[in-house]
């Protein structure tokens, strides 16, 4: 989608649709009551008549008969009390989701000069929504609605000229986090371990600054990744270990590494610890973390952001059968740690246990994994919050304020040293599961903090973040990918470039 800003006034902007933002209740702003009067009142009249109402997602969209120079005019709710950027991406994506649905592909929005949102972040909330909303995950469908896609927004109104930047880059990074979505909800019979690779690398070869390299099945195991060799074994469709390295022109700081790793089963069937039949199908989405580390890092690469990063991605099936793992076995991951598996269900920790050692060893200073890792973190914080650990406060610190300003949320869950016997096995350095059911998001993460190395690290328990059972009320309307962590990470990135 094309975004551009005109300084016009909004009455004077040709699109399908002018969007203004009003509040729950109806207050017109300036901006607004100039539209208004080019309307001859038609606005107030019908705010009057209780027609023309503010709640948060709601959209009142007349036909403006040549009096401005858009066919139609929007008011778009967004609620009570002041202004939030979420605020704004919902009402922005219900304006954008109306639009398609009356035909239309252009959409000008009024961005306002005052307010409590500056400019800057009107525009990034407005770009996030109105690419967000109107994503549809049914692809497969032979007989799916056919209307056009949005082709461009234009931002326009007394902020606009402030937001232009913003609305640049965040329009780059919820593009892939568009994209990011079609890989999570590809089912696992397109999206094998080497389709992905193949994905990859392609992706890299659209940017000079990223290069892409993958391991296959024979390669991981003369590695010595006893633990994502042991996971991957039990399946037809074999392995790779995905890496995209991205080197910008001039680093920023030269010595500092992002590593990026993400935990991508394309299906995760729970091994031989099977899981149950009910919505087994949404382990199609188990490559979540992985998806969004790939896309994520072409997001940056196209913003040409200054850090280095090194992303890796461990991908593969989790499946029963004659070749299976087993639990009882016991593995050496390459860090050397020896591992009982109890659970072949526990398998994101495996993978990641070999990759974290990896990336780290490879010479990433700071590490952030992104993973679909427990159940656990679903109950404890549903579809809102993705759960953060780290060993590091002050780079907690950082993904925090990136988590918070990019929309995509994460809270810090504890870590403590006590929580660690729980991974205690009787025959080797560790199990992969404790018997019990407490904690399992913390026990996941004094798992991979084993496999960490020294330095900076920081998890993402993004299973109930990453992939909707149904819609959540705000711009993300229906079930499916959400692309949780692209819009994360490239605001990480910006944040660690200056
Ligand atoms: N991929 C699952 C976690 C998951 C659950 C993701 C629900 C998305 C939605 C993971 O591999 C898993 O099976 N975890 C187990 C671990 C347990 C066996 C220790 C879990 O959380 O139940
Ligand atoms: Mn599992
Ligand atoms: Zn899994």
């Amino acid at each position: 989608m094309e975004i551009d800003v005109v300084e016009a006034p909004p009455g004077g902007v040709e699109a399908d649709v002018l969007v203004f933002p009003v509040p729950d209740p109806v207050t017109l702003t300036e901006a607004a009551e100039g539209i208004d009067r080019l309307l001859e009142g038609r606005l107030a009249r019908l705010a009057d008549d209780g027609e023309l109402r503010g709640e948060c997602g709601r959209v009142t969209l007349l036909h403006a008969d040549g009096r401005v120079a858009a066919r139609r005019v929007g008011a778009a709710g967004v609620g009570k009390g002041p202004l939030d950027a979420d605020s704004l991406r919902t009402a922005a994506a219900a304006a954008a989701r109306r639009t398609r649905e009356v035909g239309g592909t252009s959409i000008a929005w009024l961005v306002e000069g005052q307010g409590t949102l500056p400019p800057a972040e009107q525009a990034r909330a407005i770009v996030d929504g109105t690419l967000l909303g109107p994503y549809e995950n049914g692809r497969w469908k032979t007989n799916g609605d056919d209307k056009p896609d949005l082709q461009r927004l234009v931002l326009c109104g007394p902020g606009a000229a402030a937001g232009s930047d913003e609305a640049a880059r965040a329009g780059i990074a919820a593009s892939w986090a568009n994209r990011c979505r079609d890989l999570v909800n590809a089912p696992a019979n397109e999206l094998t371990p080497a389709r992905l690779a193949a994905w990859a690398e392609e992706t890299a070869a659209g940017n000079p600054a990223l290069r892409f390299e993958a391991l296959g099945p024979q390669e991981i195991r003369a590695a010595g990744m006893g633990a994502f060799s042991a996971v991957s074994q039990g399946s037809d469709n074999p392995p790779r270990l995905i890496t995209l390295t991205y080197e910008p022109d001039s680093p920023t700081d030269p010595d500092f590494r992002l590593g990026l790793v993400g935990k991508a089963i394309t299906f995760d069937s729970g091994g031989l610890s099977l899981k149950p039949a009910y919505r087994m199908d949404e382990m199609k989405s188990d490559m979540g973390g992985g998806a969004a580390v790939l896309t994520a890092t072409a997001a940056i690469a196209e913003l040409g952001l200054p850090v280095r990063i090194l992303t890796v991605v461990p991908s593969c099936e989790n499946m029963p059968g004659g070749h299976a793992f087993r639990p009882g076995d016991i593995i050496t991951s390459l860090s050397g740690k020896t591992i009982e598996i109890s659970n072949t269900d526990a398998e994101g920790r495996l993978i990641l246990a070999d990759a974290l050692w990896y990336t780290r060893e490879s010479g990433a200073t700071h590490v952030l994994d992104l993973a679909t890792l427990t159940g656990g973190v679903v109950v404890a914080m549903g579809d809102l919050y993705a759960g953060l650990f780290g060993n590091d406060d002050e780079w907690v610190a950082v993904i925090e304020g990136a988590a918070a300003a990019s929309g995509d949320r994460a809270w810090r869950l504890p870590l403590h040293e006590r929580y660690a016997r729980y991974n205690d096995s009787s025959f080797a350095d560790l199990k992969n599961s404790s018997d019990y059911r407490q904690a399992s998001p913390i026990l996941a993460a004094a798992f991979l903090q084993e496999f960490a190395g020294d330095g900076p690290w920081a998890h993402l328990d993004i299973a109930g973040t990453s992939y909707l059972e149904r819609g959540r009320g705000d711009y993300y309307t229906r079930l499916g990918a959400t692309g949780y962590g692209v819009r994360l990470l490239a605001e990480l990135a910006r944040r660690l470039s200056s």
